[in-house]
């Protein structure tokens, strides 16, 4: 079982309890602003997602962490590595990502497992770098990008919905935790 620790959060795959607490995050539409349409997803949705998030774990051997607060056991929301299929023109590639529960907003807690996946993927799978893409106008992503020493590479338009998107990516081969 993959699983990592933080100072503050633990890092694990995905359960039957974090269903009813994702669902909650999908149902915000300012955590849902940035992402895809901007529609928010209902419990179904949140059940299909997670089980597509425990599948790639099981066919890539990375995927997105479930994040959990060590001090309360709460679930915080996601960050972990994926494929960006919704954008074939960067692949191949693994994205790294985040997406949490407002209330979990603005205490660093997406940094610090920004950070831990990021030193998953470089020393666990090996990989040479990562990307990260955010629609224009998501600061606090790109917020996140920066302070894990990623760099924008190129602008683009998302496949489906055409908005603005900025792909930010990391040579791991230079990055020291
Ligand atoms: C993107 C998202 C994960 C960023 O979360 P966040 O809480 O803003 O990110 P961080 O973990 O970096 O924390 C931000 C702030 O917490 C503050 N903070 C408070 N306590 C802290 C601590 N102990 N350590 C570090 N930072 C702390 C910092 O001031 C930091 O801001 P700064 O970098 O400007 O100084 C969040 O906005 C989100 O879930 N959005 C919706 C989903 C989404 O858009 N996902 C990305 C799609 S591309």
């Amino acid at each position: 079982m993959t699983e990592i620790r933080t100072p503050r959060l633990l890092l694990r795959r995905w359960c039957d309890n974090d269903l009813a607490p994702m669902a909650e995050i999908h149902a915000d539409p300012q955590v849902m602003r940035w992402i895809g349409d901007g529609s928010v997803r209902d419990l179904e949705r949140t059940a299909e997602d997670i089980e597509r998030w425990e599948e790639e774990w099981d066919e890539e051997g990375f995927g997105l962490f479930a994040v959990e607060l060590l001090a309360s056991g709460e679930l915080a929301g996601f960050a972990g590595l994926s494929v960006p299929t919704f954008l074939p023109e960067v692949l191949p590639a693994v994205e790294i990502g985040w997406r949490l529960g407002r209330q979990f907003w603005g205490q660093g807690y997406a940094s610090e497992a920004a950070h831990a996946a990021l030193e998953f993927a470089l020393q666990d799978r090996g990989l040479d770098g990562v990307i990260s893409i955010a629609r224009v106008g998501n600061d606090a992503s790109e917020n996140v990008m920066r302070k894990l020493g990623m760099v924008p590479e190129r602008e683009t338009k998302h496949p489906v919905y055409g908005h603005p998107l900025r792909v930010h990516t990391i040579d791991l081969s230079e990055y020291h935790a």
